[in-house]
């Protein structure tokens, strides 16, 4: 598993999701409730961008459509999303905080 530096731990503000490229995948990075996600920054309903969702109780709400997602499982809570978004693997070292998207283990 390769972890890639995603932003510094400093630039997340809490529940303000931030989105990044990494290794050319979308991924919105959430700081929230003491922790550190990583989600694919696409919805799995249609082609939008999660990070520009709210963020609460550990989901992330799409803004078009309102299915959130949970930031641990990527699992949607609701309609009229039906199938789960990526998460990744988060680590922090120091204040960089460092994601993993590549699948291999
Ligand atoms: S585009 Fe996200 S729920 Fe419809």
């Amino acid at each position: 598993m390769t972890f890639v530096r995603a932003c510094g731990l400093s630039e997340l503000e809490e529940d303000t999701p931030k989105r990044v490229e990494l290794d050319g995948t979308p991924v919105s990075l959430v700081r929230t409730e003491g922790e550190v996600f990583a989600i694919y920054d696409i919805c799995s309903h249609a082609n939008v961008s999660l990070s520009e969702g709210e963020v609460e109780d550990c989901q992330i709400e799409c803004w078009l459509h309102g299915s959130a997602f949970d930031l641990r499982t990527g699992k949607p809570s609701g309609l009229p999303a039906t199938r789960p978004v990526p998460v990744y693997p988060v680590k922090i070292e120091g204040d960089d905080v460092l994601v993993s998207v590549t699948q291999e283990s």
